[in-house]
């Protein structure tokens, strides 16, 4: 018990140091910038789309879950933007690694559940932001 109280407390004190994260301002636009391009309504390479609530959640080709909302160790996503440029299965593969800042962006918003509003649709910004 006196765990729990004391675990509980370090995690609201964790969440209220860090500002929350926002899908529009922070996950959207990379989300929309870097990875619908090649996983949106046109392509979904390795057979995954990520451009709205439920694709997102449903695992491609590799067959692992790619989001489990509070759990960003058990996130796929997570794993594949982690990885540096001399790893293969790097996500992006092209156009460079999301910086630390975005990575620690994402990992928070699956630990805050990975929220995405329902019948919202990305769209591919890339040809605007990425060079
Ligand atoms: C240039 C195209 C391209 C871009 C951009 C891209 N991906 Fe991928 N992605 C792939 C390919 C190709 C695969 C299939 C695995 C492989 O060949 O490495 C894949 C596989 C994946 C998978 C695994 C799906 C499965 O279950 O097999 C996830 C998750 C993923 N990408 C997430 C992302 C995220 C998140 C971004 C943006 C940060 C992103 N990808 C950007 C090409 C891309």
């Amino acid at each position: 018990m006196r765990k729990f109280i004391f675990g509980t407390a370090a995690m609201l004190t964790a969440i209220s140091l860090q500002a929350g994260v926002d899908f529009d301002k922070d996950i959207k636009p990379v989300l929309e910038s870097r990875c619908v391009k090649c996983h949106g309504a046109k392509k979904q390479k390795g057979e995954y789309r990520l451009s709205n609530a439920k694709d997102i959640l449903k695992a491609g080709d590799s067959e692992e879950t790619p989001l489990v909302a509070g759990k960003p160790d058990a996130s796929y996503i997570i794993k594949l933007i982690s990885m540096t440029d001399d790893d293969d299965d790097v996500m992006p593969p092209k156009g460079g690694t999301l910086t630390k800042d975005q990575v620690a962006k994402f990992k928070q918003w699956v630990k805050e559940g990975a929220k995405f509003p329902a019948g919202v649709e990305l769209k591919d910004t890339s040809k605007k932001k990425m060079k």
